[in-house]
């Protein structure tokens, strides 16, 4: 992929944006998380973190967020570097083909979830983080990971959210007894759920968003030098976005915009461009696949206007 000169970066973005602006408001916002329900439907935030250093905005791209099952990618991350590739014992790599908060699967693969991704992965990925540690010690771990990568230490939970999550998350609940029924939840489904719905409840802003994930990027190490992940799992990760990160749409994402890419219901979604950028687009109302319906157009427009494409230039 060519790199793009910054002055061309911001034309795109900027042109990106004012393009789409009119369809602000489109799909419908999350209110199965009743406090989601209150974020204003107009919002629309594009940044674009680049290799080179730049950070491009557009629109509300320093408005934090809710960045729900964005917070997945991270703590992927997190557990990858405690458990290498021990964690696939415990949760799949393929995709599921059903959504985010899907049961089905799990009876028959005997409580071991498709992907890290899904609900029930993420859920199992954050009880590997609780080992040997508090909840409070275990989000601290994932807070401070993400005041590393986007070199912030402003970003904080939405404590509101949280509590709004855990006293209506009865499917996260469902989904975490019917693991721990099959030995795959080593912590109290209480103690794992909380650092869940909290993780889930950080906000962050598009601008933020794009820094933190930019090691993806750029082979696993941080702009400034400093070694994340290694090279090969940088690849992974955006592997497993790619083929999971958009649930039963991640092909109708891949067709269309052909980055790694990774929503939540919060409306947000970060993009990978490898060895070029990476994309945050924030705007709240989704489509029928629980994915932000504008910011996945975003990320379409500027993927055909930039050119890239993990599928060819
Ligand atoms: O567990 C949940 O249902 C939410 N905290 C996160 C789900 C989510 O973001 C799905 N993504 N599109």
């Amino acid at each position: 992929m060519t790199p793009i000169s910054t002055p061309d970066l911001h034309a795109l973005v900027e042109g990106v944006y004012a393009d789409l602006a009119p369809f602000r408001g489109e799909g419908a916002v999350a209110d199965y998380i009743p406090q989601l329900a209150r974020v204003d439907p107009q919002s629309f935030g594009l940044a674009v973190a680049t290799t080179g250093g730049d950070v491009i905005t557009a629109g509300d791209a320093l408005a934090p967020f809710s960045i729900q099952s964005v917070s997945k990618v991270f703590t992927l991350a997190l557990a990858l570097g405690k458990w290498g590739d021990g964690l696939w014992k415990r949760v799949g790599r393929e995709p599921s083909g059903t959504a985010f908060n899907s049961i089905v699967q799990l009876e028959q693969e005997k409580g071991i979830p498709r992907n890290p991704f899904i609900n029930a992965g993420a859920i199992v990925v954050t009880d590997s983080l609780l080992a040997g540690h508090q909840p409070r010690e275990a989000l601290g771990e994932i807070l401070r990971f993400l005041h590393f990568l986007a070199d912030d230490e402003s970003i904080v939970v939405d404590q509101a959210v949280a509590r709004s999550e855990q006293a209506t998350g009865f499917r996260n609940q469902a989904l975490a007894n019917y693991m721990r029924a099959f030995g795959n939840l080593h912590h109290p489904v209480d103690l794992t759920l909380g650092v869940y719905f909290h993780q889930c409840a950080i906000a962050m802003s598009c601008a933020q968003l794009a820094k933190a994930g930019l090691f993806l990027a750029n082979a696993g190490r941080l702009i400034t030098g400093g070694s994340v992940v290694s090279r090969e799992r940088a690849r992974r990760i955006n592997a497993l976005m790619l083929t999971c990160g958009h649930y039963d749409a991640s092909g109708d994402f891949a067709y269309r915009v052909g980055l790694p890419g990774k929503s939540g219901v919060g409306g947000g979604i970060l993009a990978i461009v490898p060895g070029q950028a990476a994309i945050a687009v924030w705007s709240p109302g989704l489509n029928a696949n629980g994915n932000s319906a504008l910011g996945t157009r975003a990320l379409e427009l500027l993927a055909q206007r930039t050119g890239w494409s993990v599928f060819g230039g």
